[in-house]
């Protein structure tokens, strides 16, 4: 168990816009960052992805959750591993749900493609070409983003676009747009 500390928006800012490196092969030094990204996701049930500048190794490796959303339900998947990703082709932008573990208790709706063409490495070293989309393609080109140093926030076009979640003593959950305060009623 090798959980690591997920590094925080704005303390750790200078480490989350830093450019990650790729990397040469998938050697036992990658296969421990992947450990290492899958056991800190653990710790995190809301977590659907996490990139390796997160945990402060400036490498081009993420991990993310892809979900199965014929039937509307999404569900989070398990971990699986994206090394030296990159974008080949990407369509179909629309306005999605998006959250960081690096801004906990933050949310927005960003703009993002719904489909996506990424070529990379897989764990094995294998390498894959594929075509990610709807919800799927979001989480892949968040993770992605991560790895040139740019965080949701820069993807929010308009300032009631980011929210905070908060829990009504009636427990129904209400956004609550930043700068505003929670009414406890
Ligand atoms: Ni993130």
């Amino acid at each position: 168990m090798t959980e690591r500390k997920i590094l925080i928006y704005p303390e750790s800012k200078n480490k989350l816009r830093m450019k990650s490196e790729p990397v040469e092969s998938v050697s036992s030094g990658v296969k421990k960052i992947i450990k290492d990204l899958k056991d800190t996701i653990k710790e995190h049930e809301e977590g659907i992805g996490l990139a390796a500048p997160q945990i402060n190794i400036h490498k081009r490796v993420v991990i993310v959750c892809l979900g199965n959303d014929q039937n509307g339900d999404w569900e989070a998947g398990t971990p699986r591993a994206l090394i030296n990703p990159q974008i080949i082709m990407e369509a179909d932008e629309r306005k999605d749900f998006d959250g960081c573990l690096s801004f906990p208790g933050l949310y927005g709706e960003t703009i993002r493609p719904h489909k996506l063409r990424v070529i990379g490495l897989d764990e094995s070293g294998h390498s894959f070409d594929e075509v990610f989309q709807g919800f799927n393609a979001v989480i892949v080109h968040h993770e992605i983003d991560h790895l040139d140093g740019i965080l949701f926030i820069d993807r929010i076009k308009s300032p009631e676009d980011l929210y905070r979640m908060h829990k009504k003593p009636s427990g129904e959950i209400v956004k609550v747009p930043i700068g505003v305060k929670i009414n406890p009623l």
